[in-house]
């Protein structure tokens, strides 16, 4: 009944709009023509449109396509001649009577069909509410001849089966919707798969081409080769990758598209009028995606400003606006030793194209090899973390540079010595000097000097609980206003759509979902955290913000960029409140607790607490290097690392400081900023710059913990007033007696260390790598520590040798 109402009322609807057609479908012998714009036909819902699109100046294709908006651009989300547009005039699609649809050009020339043929006399062409143009028989059960589901264009619709057969091909540009260089389809080996497949060479960029199968989560055992995502936005492949959108649920409109740069995403909105949000991409750095800049160029990112191309130095662009070309040198090689030099340009990762990798070189060695080699380009420089040597990747192209803060790796150009090309480190590019003084902050923030580039930096000091646990967060992040345009693609405009894309509750909704805030879970900065049961039957922890009294878009704008963090190894955040006074975050339930409430317990055997080591430095890894925006973590102790119900850790509170009152004077007393005694890096108490490395430290204190049995905290009664002198005592008796097992055992000292309380066997070169790195990442000197995602490859490392032939130890 309610359908049949809502039903008509759409009809009537959508009959008061001017460009109201009478076409639901067509018969044999009919045909849409180019020429009338009335010829367009509508799905029974009024959602999907079908007809000619413009695509260019007098250049037409038939396309299906979202129909609002009306008076913008429509969004197309499938095209039969995408790469061969027909005339505006005398162009016509045509139903024969033989059960062909054909689409005839202007000159009558044949410029696409179906390739159907049907005896029967009742052949229609329909287009079905989910968005599906298709072509069957009315008669004998409507057989179906062909639906353009499954020939897809680049968009996948909710519902629509993506099959080995089929392709998602990206257009050109934002603005040429004609085939572009990427694609994403099902591989031999069943593992769904991006594609670029450029001008000049091609490569596959998703998953990562270096990570195993496995490594990469995917399967390669299932050959259906199937995947579809569904109308709540729950994508699944047969290779076993999957996703929920950010906005799981009911929303009205979703789409996922391989857009013009390369990336997957998927975007969605409530309301026929919105704007789309994205609510999932693939790549989080969109610089890593192959080809983006073309050969010879350098990719930068920037969380405000967008991608950004430029020719490295030498080198101009070749195609005026077109990066797909990239750029050609501006010089003659003569490839003459003597005739050559080398121009240094840091924290640069150029992937593939390699003469060879020469372990433990000197730059010298790399350079003469360099020299020899006469289509060697330059090389890259890698500082390797473990054995301490460099290894030397000669290039013999330029292929897929990109510059990252903290990139253990160094580009060294082959120019003519004869040359003064040189590198300009733009300013805005990226600077993570961040300043400790709150005053300083204060003024930093004044977002109405739009035009000066400002970079600030917040933190504050909590304290809960009395002084027990001092919580600090350190987000930075930049705000450049600059006239001049990014990158004409996808930029960070749209990525703040995403911004919407997760859930806004009600405060009510809350209330009752934690049965009036009954249940409490936990207490952490800047709140207290309840048990709560959504509508939708999903366990929630709930945590009720306190002092939080910003205002509700910018309260908004910190929320969504935390919320748009999506890694297996981070707290999922599900969405806010805000409403009046209330400012609320919901998150997703750990069935486990923290790891502070597990380190003792009998369930967590080595097995376990490895994976808790790698999973928690993926985590830290994915905020400090490869999400939007750069974030230091600042408070990492077993607290806030949460386990799941198969006891996989998830990083919680990070990000936090912004959401934070800013103007409380109630901790302005403290000029430093402090993590959690026991867990704080050298840095903090001696006035040094704080960079990740701060994480780095907390991070090895924490694994340090876990295999050892030993509390980096317990039985040290240090007066917070004297923290300054002598606060890492604690985690530095930890440490040194670590150490000296390590000189006085030899081979023998894992044995030593390890917590015998636990029980079970382990694999010795996994615990070893454990306790190595986390007595690496607990240097006092920042810089003999290595990253996160140095950290995540060398637990790898042992993971992925050993996995063959484990040795397993009894204890
Ligand atoms: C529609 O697309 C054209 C180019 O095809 C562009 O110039 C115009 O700004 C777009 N309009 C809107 C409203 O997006
Ligand atoms: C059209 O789509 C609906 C679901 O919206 C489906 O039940 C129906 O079978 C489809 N019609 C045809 C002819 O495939
Ligand atoms: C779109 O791109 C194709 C392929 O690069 C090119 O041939 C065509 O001219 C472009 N069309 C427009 C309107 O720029
Ligand atoms: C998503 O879909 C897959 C496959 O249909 C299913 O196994 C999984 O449980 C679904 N996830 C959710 C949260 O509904
Ligand atoms: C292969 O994947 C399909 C689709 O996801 C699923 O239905 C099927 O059960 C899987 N087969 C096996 C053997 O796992
Ligand atoms: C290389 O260049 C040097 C100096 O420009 C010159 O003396 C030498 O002859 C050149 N060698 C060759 C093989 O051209
Ligand atoms: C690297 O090479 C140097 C000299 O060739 C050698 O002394 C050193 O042991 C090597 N280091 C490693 C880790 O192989
Ligand atoms: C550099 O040397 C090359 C060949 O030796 C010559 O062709 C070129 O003109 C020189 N460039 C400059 C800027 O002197």
């Amino acid at each position: 009944m309610a359908v049949t109402v809502i039903y008509t009322l759409s009809l009537i609807l959508l009959s008061l709009h001017p460009s109201c057609s009478t076409f639901n479908s067509i018969t044999q012998g009919s045909s849409l023509s180019v020429d009338d714009p009335k010829h367009v036909m509508l799905s029974p819902n009024g959602i999907f449109s079908a007809g000619f699109y413009a695509v260019g100046e007098n250049a037409y294709s038939f396309a299906v396509w979202f129909s609002q908006p009306y008076t913008h651009n429509a969004t197309v989300v499938w095209m039969a001649n995408r790469d061969q547009p027909v005339n505006g005039k005398g162009s016509r699609l045509s139903l024969l009577h033989n059960g062909n649809l054909e689409l005839n050009d202007a000159d009558e020339s044949h410029v696409w069909s179906t390739n159907t043929v049907s005896l029967s006399s009742s052949v229609q062409l329909l287009l079905n509410d989910t968005g599906n143009l298709i072509l069957h028989e009315t008669q004998d059960h409507g057989v179906v001849l062909w639906q353009s589901f499954d020939f897809p264009t680049d968009t996948l619709l909710p519902q629509q089966v993506f099959t080995r057969y089929a392709k998602l091909v990206s257009s050109r540009s934002d603005t040429n919707k004609s085939s572009g260089f990427y694609s994403l389809f099902f591989d031999n080996d069943n593992i769904l798969r991006l594609l670029y497949d450029g001008p000049e060479v091609s490569g596959l960029y998703w998953p990562d081409p270096w990570l195993a199968n496995w490594d990469a989560h995917r399967s390669g055992y299932n050959n259906s080769r199937v995947a579809v995502m569904d109308t709540l936005g729950n994508f699944s492949s047969s290779d076993d990758f999957t996703f929920l959108t950010s906005d799981y649920g009911n929303v009205l409109h979703r789409r996922l598209i391989i857009d013009h740069d390369g990336n997957i995403r998927v975007y969605s909105r409530r309301q026929g009028g919105d704007k789309w949000s994205i609510t999932w991409q693939a790549k989080e750095r969109p610089c890593s995606i192959h080809g983006i800049c073309g050969p010879n160029s350098l990719c930068t990112y920037h969380r405000t400003y967008g991608l950004k191309c430029s020719c490295l130095p030498g080198y101009k662009m070749k195609s005026d606006g077109d990066w797909a070309y990239g750029c050609e040198p501006e010089f003659y090689d003569s490839c003459n030793k003597t005739e050559s030099r080398f121009l240094f340009i840091s924290n640069v990762e150029l992937y593939g194209y390699d003469f060879r990798i020469m372990e433990n070189y000197t730059l010298k060695q790399c350079q003469d090899l360099c020299l020899q080699l006469c289509n060697c380009m330059g090389i890259q420089y890698t500082y390797v973390f473990g054995p301490g040597t460099y290894t030397c990747y000669p290039k013999l192209q330029l292929q897929n540079a990109y510059r990252i803060p903290y990139f253990n790796a160094d580009l060294y150009l082959k120019l003519p010595s004869n040359s003064s090309f040189a590198y300009e480190e733009s300013k805005d590019e990226y600077n993570l000097a961040c300043s400790r003084r709150k005053t300083q902050l204060k003024k930093a923030y004044d977002k109405s000097h739009g035009n000066s580039y400002v970079k600030f930096l917040f933190w504050f000091a909590g304290g809960v609980g009395g002084f027990e646990t001092l919580c600090i967060f350190l987000v930075w992040f930049f705000l450049v206003r600059t006239k001049r345009r990014p990158y004409s693609g996808v930029d960070a405009r749209v990525y703040n759509l995403a911004m919407t894309g997760f859930r806004k509750f009600s405060y009510s909704e809350l209330k009752q979902a934690t049965r009036g805030f009954s249940e409490e879970i936990g207490r952490g900065a800047g709140g207290v955290v309840y048990k709560g049961v959504l509508l939708d039957r999903r366990v929630a922890a709930v945590k009720r913000l306190e002092d939080a009294n910003q205002g509700e878009e910018e309260f908004l704008a910190e929320v969504s960029s935390i919320g748009r963090l999506n890694h297996m190894n981070l707290i999922e955040m599900w969405g806010y409140c805000a409403e009046g006074k209330h400012r609320l975050l919901v998150y997703e339930y750990m069935e486990h607790g923290s790891l502070a409430e597990n380190i003792k317990s009998n369930e967590l055997d080595w097995a376990k607490r490895f994976d808790i080591a790698l999973g928690t430095a993926k985590g830290l890894a994915y905020i400090h290097e490869e999400c939007l925006e750069w974030i230091l973590h600042c408070d990492v102790k077993p607290q806030n690392i949460l386990l799941d119900s198969d006891y996989h850790p998830k990083v919680a509170d990070f990000g936090l400081s912004k959401l934070r009152n800013r103007n409380d004077t109630k901790y302005s007393s403290f000029s430093r900023i402090r993590g959690t005694r026991g867990y704080m890096a050298p840095e903090w108490v001696f006035n040094l710059p704080i960079t990740s490395k701060v994480d780095v430290y907390s991070y090895g204190i924490v694994v340090l913990e876990m295999i050892s049995g030993k509390s980096a905290t317990k039985d040290v009664d240090i007066d917070i007033e004297t923290v300054d002198s002598g606060v890492e005592k604690q985690s530095l008796s930890l440490v040194m007696w670590l150490r000296e097992k390590q000189k006085n055992n030899g081979g023998v000292w894992i044995n030593e260390i390890l917590d015998q309380s636990v029980e079970g066997g382990y694999e010795e070169c996994k615990m070893e790598a454990l306790a190595r790195v986390a007595l690496q990442c607990v240097e006092e000197e920042k810089d003999k520590r290595p990253t996160m995602s140095q950290v995540v490859e060398m637990l790898h490392k042992c993971s992925r040798e050993n996995d063959n032939n484990p040795l397993i130890i009894s204890q």
